[in-house]
């Protein structure tokens, strides 16, 4: 069966080895192999030892266990470990929807949260999230006119890529009262969890019982290329069917990985102080930048995570489309910002990522060019 094309992978593809200056990217600065193990007090000799037999499918006892500790009321039975955070969501979406159900998911989004669910139901609905003069809002009266008894499903990401979205306490406390009250599943993607700029966000996973969450240790953490993600069900049957469809996905996770996993998370503060003053500084910069060319941008500032979504000025940019102007700067000035169209929403906003050292230099590549636009433009 066909499913959409993934389209901010495939950007990404097109883009992401070979252009210069990444100004785009969700992860945070990553680490070497070493450098983890120094900061974990482990060594490479550690590393060494681990063995390349098949693991167990749910994930390692003891690293279930650490990652149940990264919320109040989730035990080590709860978790299941993954080979990469986004087989979280392929995994969950097939254990739970049927082709008549339907499915509610936050717009804009990561393309696989609305896509899978798409591939597999006929009926998935759009909630947007909404701009505003000078943030996003969640939409909770579009939500309470939408949600019903037919609903299976409700998908929503906190905090939000591309946004930087977090709800307010008594928005999300309403939210799980609309989908407790008709009995809905909720899939929370946290993956940027642990990145908000104030109060944590609670997790969905303490909030409700009938919630899916999605973690992992690309993004705060700075650590995608290990591939290392889990799922909190806590839910025993759902938890039993989804391992049952992960048999025939990965079988399990990559022993390698369940080691680092297991040292990152021994460090998991560290490493998220490390993330976040990156970002603070960056949004600085970039507020600078931005200041500097009031007609052109339409800043939302996010509150938490490591992206931000900016409206274009695009009759002043002289481009009929956010896609179009990607691409230009992609193959005209190696400068890589993501269209909004890839997460599902107008052609008229993109995607900047504030997670990296290199930010400072891309966007004063980025910097040179606008100001060369402008100057040509009169
Ligand atoms: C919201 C969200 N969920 C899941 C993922 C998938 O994470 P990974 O690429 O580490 O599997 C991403 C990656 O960009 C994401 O932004």
């Amino acid at each position: 069966m066909k499913i959409e094309p993934f389209l901010t992978e495939q950007f990404f593809t097109d883009y992401e080895f070979s252009a210069p200056y990444l100004l785009a990217s969700s992860d945070c600065e990553t680490m070497s192999i070493e450098a983890l193990l120094d900061l974990s007090g482990s060594s490479l000799a550690a590393l060494g030892q681990v063995t390349l037999g098949y693991t167990e499918s749910q994930g390692n006892p003891q690293l279930r266990s650490q990652i149940s500790q990264m919320y109040d009321a989730v035990s080590a039975e709860d978790v299941v470990v993954l080979t990469s955070p986004v087989e979280g969501i392929y995994l969950a979406m097939q254990s739970l929807l049927e082709p008549d159900d339907e499915v509610i998911a936050l717009r804009p989004a990561y393309d696989a949260l609305s896509n899978v669910a798409r591939h597999l139901c006929r009926d998935v609905r759009d909630w947007n999230l909404v701009p505003t003069g000078n943030g996003w809002e969640l939409d909770l009266d579009q939500l309470a006119a939408q949600i019903g008894p037919q609903t299976r499903m409700v998908v929503v990401n906190f905090p939000h890529n591309p946004t930087g979205f977090v709800p307010h306490p008594d928005q999300w406390k309403r939210l799980v009262e609309l989908v407790r009250k008709h009995d809905t599943w909720l899939f929370c993607d946290e993956i940027y969890r642990g990145l908000e700029f104030d109060t944590p966000i609670l997790s969905a996973a303490d909030a409700y019982d009938k919630s899916i969450v999605l973690g992992g240790l690309s993004k705060t953490y700075g650590l995608p290329g290990l591939r290392a993600g889990w799922l909190v069900i806590r839910d025993a049957q759902l938890r039993d069917e989804l391992i049952n469809w992960k048999h025939y996905t990965t079988i399990c996770p990559a022993a390698p990985t369940e080691f680092l996993a297991g040292q990152a998370l021994q460090v998991r503060q560290q490493l998220a102080d490390r993330s976040k003053a990156i970002i603070q500084k960056n949004l600085e910069r970039f507020e600078d930048f931005l200041g500097q060319f009031p007609d052109l941008f339409v800043w939302r500032p996010p509150t938490a995570g490591s992206v931000a979504f900016v409206e274009l000025n695009l009759p002043k940019l002289g481009f009929d489309s956010a896609t179009d102007y990607c691409h230009h700067l992609a193959r005209q000035h190696g400068i890589v910002l993501l269209p909004g169209k890839c997460l599902g929403f107008e052609d008229r906003f993109v995607r900047f990522g504030l997670g990296r050292q290199s930010f400072a230099t891309s966007l004063q590549a980025y910097s040179k060019v606008v100001s060369q636009q402008v100057s040509a433009r009169g």
